[in-house]
């Protein structure tokens, strides 16, 4: 396995650092996406609802619409696999596509220091944007550990719940909808915050990081996957116009606001005084995913699975050549930042 880790210093100093200069975080928190120009930091100041209405239900009616057949064709996990970066894509099955998506949670565990023996089991869990709670099954049977999981699609808690019920897990695991940015949890309810892909939807990206701070009990482990976009260089102050458009393009058939980079999450985070901040790019390591999506698309059982389930399904699906062409040109990166909960916590 590689991954391509950006060296990140841990952040314990109780008031945060300037951000490192080729961070630029203030220049850059502009939104990605052409038709919303608000400037993040505008959203982290502002009083307004967390999430715009729109938004949140374009969400919610595009999961309730494609799980079904994402579930068909994938099962559990709505999220990447996690693949050798030499892996030959071509030659995978769907099998190992699957299998590697169960490998996109152990390594996120590992890289989280999680794995390692003498570190202290996960017994308390949130899964922020569950999707049909396969992680949450997953870390619930692994940790022996009681998960919560949200999600904005009515459908994916729905089905969530029947799947932990049909497997005996129903005394661990359950799920509910709500939304990340106002968790209906109190604070420092969870040793592990879990966040497998659901960042990109968030539209207040401040708000996010600190409801995920907050929910954190006091050593808890944050992770977070997510998808960003390329750091800047210092010489630059946005995106190219070229990426805007390819951007603004995914952001409709996915239903996302603005991206921002890895730098920007980590400096949310050193803010919050959160602390063993690591990041790393791991799209190396998910290149055979999106080419895979694609074929199975263009199976019998994938177009006639698609055309049952609607425009918004069907519009995610043709924008799958636009992710492998935003990660071919190093647009877009699929990041992995995990960091922990000071144990003496100030407040977040
Ligand atoms: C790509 S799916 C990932 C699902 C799951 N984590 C997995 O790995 O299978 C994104 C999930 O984020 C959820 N989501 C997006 N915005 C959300 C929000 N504001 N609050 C709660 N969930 C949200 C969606 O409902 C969906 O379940």
């Amino acid at each position: 396995m590689t991954s391509l880790r950006i060296p990140v210093p841990s952040a314990s100093l109780p008031s945060p650092p300037p951000p490192p200069s080729h961070h630029r975080l203030r220049l850059r928190l502009f939104s990605s996406c052409p038709r919303s120009r608000t400037p993040l930091l505008l959203a982290m100041a502002s009083s307004s609802p967390p999430q715009l209405p729109e938004l949140r239900q374009g969400i919610a009616d595009f999961y309730d619409q494609s799980s079904g057949s994402w579930e068909q064709m994938w099962g559990d996990h709505m999220h990447h696999g996690f693949y050798d970066s030499d892996a030959d894509d071509v030659s995978l099955s769907l099998s190992n596509h699957r299998s590697a998506q169960t490998r996109m949670i152990e390594e996120s565990l590992r890289f989280a220091s999680l794995l390692d023996p003498e570190s202290k089991r996960p017994k308390r869990i949130v899964d922020v944007g569950c999707g049909i709670g396969g992680s949450s099954r997953y870390l619930a049977r692994k940790f022996g550990a009681q998960c919560r999981g949200i999600t904005l699609s009515p459908v994916q808690a729905q089905r969530a719940n029947a799947l932990a019920t049909s497997q005996g897990l129903s005394n661990q695991v359950s799920f509910q909808v709500a939304d990340a940015l106002q968790q209906p949890f109190p604070d420092a309810e969870f040793d592990l915050v879990w966040s497998m892909e659901s960042g990109e939807h968030m539209p207040d990206k401040p708000k996010f990081v600190k409801e995920l701070a907050r929910v954190a009990a006091p050593g808890a482990t944050i992770i977070i996957v997510t998808w960003c976009h390329r750091d800047l260089s210092a010489s630059e102050d946005s995106l190219n116009p070229w990426e805007n458009e390819l951007l603004q393009k995914i952001c409709d058939a996915y239903f996302l606001p603005s991206w921002c980079s890895a730098g920007d999450y980590v400096h949310l985070l050193r803010s919050l005084s959160l602390q063993d901040i690591k990041v790393a790019d791991w799209s190396p390591n998910v290149a055979p995913f999106w080419p895979a999506v694609l074929r199975s698309a263009l199976t019998w059982k994938g177009l006639t699975s698609l055309l049952f389930s609607g425009f918004k399904t069907i519009k995610g699906a043709l924008a799958v050549p636009l992710m492998i062409e935003g990660y071919k040109k190093g647009l877009i990166k699929f990041t992995i930042i995990t960091c922990r909960k000071p144990e003496q916590a100030p407040d977040v």
